[in-house]
């Protein structure tokens, strides 16, 4: 994992170094600084992970099926489809046709509210729990996820451990309102949460230990009792009254990040990757050598030609 983490990638939101910053147990054997964009080598795992042992929720909303999803299914979903599933909130015979059982309608409403996220939220966490895989992943729909170093990250650890990894989306615990006291004093809760925007993953030990607060429909109310957006509800549950660690990790981005700082090799060591929307769309990885900005304006493309250059729509061979 060292080697994955090097060069250090910028953490221009990240958390100032902590207690709780990830610090995954070592390697069996030493290994030699790995140069490069991480091998098959990337996903020998202690617990023998496999690619199809994670389960990948994708949430997106009708609006972007042409515009984020094709992209996406054109590019990362085409090396992990059997894991990756689709949460949307229509029915869309289109992509009906491209991602077949893999697409989730989850009748919940497009609109862009707490409720109809942590709706979204709520059928992903059912559908892994029924899913029996190891590993639940949560990704949007502006994410692109190597699937390689995902392995690789999670590979670090046991499924039936408590596990929820993340990048915080602040450099401080939020605090929320908890429960009111019979005395009418309000109780508050200090806790970190993993930005839904970059990516987290949460091992299937712990999901079980949450289904109290997240199952069948107890995520909404869970999210309504505490007023917090989806991604904070799973900080809150895991953190807040789980008392399990967010570990912090410097390789999942979102949009709000400033991208442009990851640039080279480094790219390709990442778990997740995100691109600025229209009103920021200068805000990419640097990425050259591939496409040119007009064809590939969120850099997706070229990073997937880098990591798997036998893409039949990659350029012919690899430049340098
Ligand atoms: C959404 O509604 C359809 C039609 O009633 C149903 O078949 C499907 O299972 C529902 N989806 C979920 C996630 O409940």
């Amino acid at each position: 994992l060292r080697a994955l983490r090097r060069p250090p990638a910028p953490q221009p939101l990240g958390p100032s170094p902590s207690a709780t910053a990830l610090h995954p147990p070592p390697l069996p054997h030493p290994q030699p600084a790995r140069k490069g964009r991480p091998g098959p080598a990337a996903g020998s795992a202690r617990e023998s992970l496999e690619l199809k042992d994670i389960f990948i929720a994708v949430k997106t909303t009708r609006k972007y099926h042409r515009s984020r999803l094709d992209l996406l299914l054109q590019t990362w979903i085409s090396q992990a489809r059997g894991q990756t599933f689709i949460f949307t909130d229509w029915e869309d015979r289109e992509l009906r046709l491209k991602a077949g059982d893999h697409m989730i309608n989850t009748n919940c409403s497009a609109v862009h509210t707490r409720q109809a996220l942590c709706c979204k939220m709520s059928v992903e966490y059912d559908k892994f729990l029924e899913s029996g895989q190891k590993w639940f992943c949560h990704v949007d729909d502006d994410n692109y996820v190597n699937p390689r170093t995902l392995l690789h990250l999670l590979s670090a650890f046991s499924h039936s451990q408590d596990v929820y990894v993340g990048r915080p989306s602040l450099d401080h615990p939020i605090e929320a309102a908890d429960h009111v006291q019979s005395d009418g004093s309000k109780t508050t809760v200090k806790f970190w949460f993993a930005t839904g925007g970059a990516g987290f993953c949460i091992s299937r030990g712990l999901a079980l230990k949450m289904s109290p607060w997240a199952s069948l429909g107890n995520f909404i109310s869970t999210a309504e009792r505490v007023r917090l957006p989806d991604d904070c509800t799973i900080g809150y549950i895991i953190e807040g009254l789980l008392e399990v660690k967010l570990l912090h990790s410097p390789l999942f981005h979102s949009h709000l990040e400033n991208l442009q700082r990851l640039q080279g090799e480094s790219v390709l060591q990442q778990v997740t990757l995100s691109y600025g929307d229209p009103e920021n769309k200068h805000n990419v990885v640097s990425v050259g050598g591939v496409f040119g900005l007009q064809q590939d304006p969120t850099r997706f493309k070229s990073v997937h030609c880098l990591l798997y250059p036998d893409t039949i729509w990659c350029p012919a061979k690899k430049m340098s």
